[in-house]
């Protein structure tokens, strides 16, 4: 399946707040948008960790910003979504582990490992980088609903987990904190 079959660029793939930067979706994988969080007043800390308003992400919307030079993903998923990564058995998992920087190394790759925990399963927060070579996957997109990287073909499902194609992990999960309902800190 080609990227233009599986990518529609009218969809609201990301969240834009920033303006004039819209044309970008779709044009290409390393063509990202982001909104920049970071703080004026601190930006050396800033590079350690941004702080992210997530109240206007409503669910089926995802929110691209830039984190340590890299984007990160922040998907207020479905119920739909969530209940369709729930149901994939773990046998069937390219990548068994949840590769969450938030739990152990060997922490298994379960929808509620991958995503922001008990209570908050809806959110999930990675590293928009594929694992395969580095390029930026699409949202909403691939065979299984998640994302999909054209550069060469990778099938993320909802989870971000990898399900198809050439790349080996499931996208990174970074160190990151719900501060309220409607904040998160990365990093
Ligand atoms: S970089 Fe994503 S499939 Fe190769």
């Amino acid at each position: 399946m080609s990227a233009t079959e599986t990518h529609d660029p009218n969809r609201r793939d990301f969240l834009y707040i920033a303006t004039g930067m819209a044309g970008a979706v779709g044009a290409a994988a390393f063509a990202w948008p982001f909104i920049d969080q970071m703080r004026p007043d601190a930006s050396t800390l800033a590079l350690a960790s941004v702080e992210v308003d997530v109240s206007a992400v409503e669910p089926g919307m995802s929110l691209t910003v830039k984190w340590r030079g890299k984007p990160v993903f922040i998907r207020n998923r479905t119920p739909e979504e969530i209940e369709a990564a729930k149901q994939v058995p773990m046998a069937e998992l390219k990548d068994p582990v949840a590769r969450n920087a938030n739990l152990t190394s060997d922490a298994p790759a379960t929808d509620v490992d991958r995503s922001a925990g008990e209570g908050k399963e809806n959110w999930l927060v990675m590293i928009g980088v594929c694992t395969h070579l580095g390029c930026v996957p699409l949202g909403q997109a691939g065979d299984f609903g998640g994302w999909f990287c054209p550069c060469h073909g990778s099938h993320y499902d909802t989870a971000g987990r990898i399900r198809k194609g050439p790349a080996p992990q499931n996208m990174a999960v970074p160190t990151f904190e719900f501060l309220s309902d409607t904040r998160v800190r990365i990093g």
